[in-house]
């Protein structure tokens, strides 16, 4: 017999069915046992009062995993458990087996974590996994997931890979490195984003590319930030910044109203503001504008537009890019960049929602004579721009066409839309605080003879 979906029952009544779950709860009366049986749709209560079966019942503990062929009763009205989904039936127990024993539980799954050590609930992720809440979470992530690749393919956008074992992209923050074994001395970098080989992909003519991408940035952590971490990333040839703002707008207006239909989005369509607005109003470049900030249901998108397109960096004594070097100045300000390059605006933009940065992007450079000025700027030499950037530069000489592009911050904006205190949350094997993985053990040691293959030594830090 097959494994019927629990939260199917109630459509089953009088059917012998068999079910495969968890057992959430136990209430042994003796002559009678109750049994919460959970699976990945839902739970039951079934009923166990033959005989025959009771001693097995009871011997049940919190987890074991359990296969009982049972028939699905209506319950007398007065029974009725309005509180949960199947809690107009029973499933009364005819025979019953345990399928594997669970070792004692480290925490409670039938009821929320939140409380719990986040090392602890991170170890056992698997068991963190099994509770209603950190279930629901995935189970959205998918739902959204699913909602932006339909929306998108229907716009004519193409699902692609890029690597991940590439080079350096310039985004900002430190990047992780990976040996190469076969070129000795030698690393790849992780992306910190699909930032070049998006527009790679323009250059080579697929003109609407998008990518549920990793991410990869060796930053201090925060609530909203992982070491890895997830974008949905697009690029498009021949678009306006306009219509990257609506594209983005309209998928992000449907999602709300497809799958959170609950929430109130509370500027349609979204304000917007320059960054010298927001700085001059808020003194932040994400400002939260939500009327009522206690309010739950509450979402303030903002665009906040024309960032600077470079910022001086005190510590390195230089201009650096507000975004990243491949974007854009505004057409009005290109003359800028000879006399004033620091009062030069960028066609860059960032989504903020209740006063996070959940997503940004710009149009791009295609041109070389400008990208190569723009390095001029950031004082790369010609040597260090070429090292790094050359790939970009040559490929522009190939009648690349003008395009631009978008990214989320996935993580963010799932936890906002899911009321979650911090991105791990949203993420099914998350990193710690201080970047560690307490499931794995990672990072750890690897051999010396690992090592001595990737042609690593360990240089002791003097203590
Ligand atoms: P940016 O660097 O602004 O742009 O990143 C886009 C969005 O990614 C999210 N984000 C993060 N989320 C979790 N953990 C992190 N460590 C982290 N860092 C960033 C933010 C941010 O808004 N390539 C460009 C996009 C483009 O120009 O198209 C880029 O990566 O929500």
């Amino acid at each position: 017999m097959a494994k019927t979906e629990i939260a199917t029952l109630p459509n089953q009544i009088d059917e012998i069915l068999e079910i495969i779950g968890w057992v959430d709860t136990k209430r042994d009366h003796g002559n009678i046992v109750f049994l919460d049986i959970r699976d990945r749709s839902g739970s039951v209560q079934v009923v166990v009062f033959k005989k025959e079966l009771l001693p097995i019942a009871s011997s049940f503990g919190a987890e074991d995993l359990v296969k009982i062929t049972g028939k699905v009763q209506k319950r007398p009205d007065k029974l009725v458990n309005p509180n949960i989904a199947t809690g107009t039936i029973e499933f009364a127990a005819e025979e019953i087996e345990l399928v594997s024993k669970s070792a004692p539980l480290p925490f409670e799954v039938n009821q929320s974590s939140e409380d719990v050590s986040e090392v602890l609930r991170f170890e056992y992720r698997y068991l963190d996994l099994r509770t209603e809440r950190m279930k629901n979470n995935l189970m959205y992530r998918h739902k959204i997931n699913h909602f932006f690749r339909n929306h998108l393919e229907k716009r004519g956008f193409w699902e692609i890979e890029t690597p991940t074992l590439t080079k350096g992209t310039p985004e900002g923050a430190r990047e992780y490195i990976v040996p190469s074994r076969l070129q000795e001395g030698k690393f790849f970098v992780l992306p910190q984003s699909p930032q070049q080989f998006k527009q790679l992909l323009m250059v080579g003519g697929i003109e609407k590319y998008y990518q549920i991408a990793r991410c990869f940035r060796d930053e201090d952590q925060r609530g909203d930030r992982q070491p890895e971490f997830t974008q949905l990333d697009l690029e498009a040839s021949f678009v306006s910044q306009e219509e990257i703002l609506s594209l983005v707008e309209e998928m992000t207006i449907g999602l709300v109203k497809s799958i959170f239909p609950n929430k109130k989005i509370a500027n349609e369509p979204f304000q917007r503001m320059t960054y010298a607005e927001a700085i001059e109003k808020y003194q932040s470049d994400k400002p939260d504008i939500r009327k009522n900030p206690e309010d739950l249901e509450e979402l303030a998108f903002l665009w906040v537009v024309d960032f600077p397109m470079f910022e001086y960096s005190k510590t390195e004594k230089k201009l650096v890019a507000s975004h990243h070097p491949f974007t854009r100045p505004l057409d009005s300000d290109i003359e800028m960049l000879d006399a004033t390059p620091e009062k030069a605006r960028a066609a860059a933009y960032d989504l903020v929602l209740n006063g996070s940065e959940i997503g940004g992007g710009s149009l791009r450079i295609h041109e070389p004579e400008l990208q190569e000025k723009i390095f001029e700027l950031l004082s790369l030499s010609t040597e260090e721009t070429r090292a790094r950037f050359g790939h970009m530069l040559k490929a522009f000489t190939f009648a690349a066409p003008p395009h631009g592009g978008f990214a989320f911050g996935l993580d963010r904006l799932i936890s906002i839309l899911m009321n979650q205190r911090s991105i791990r949350e949203m993420i099914a094997f998350p990193k710690t605080g201080d970047a560690k993985d307490p499931l794995t053990g990672a990072p750890d040691h690897v051999s010396e003879a690992t090592l001595k293959e990737a042609h690593i030594g360990i240089i002791q830090k003097k203590k």
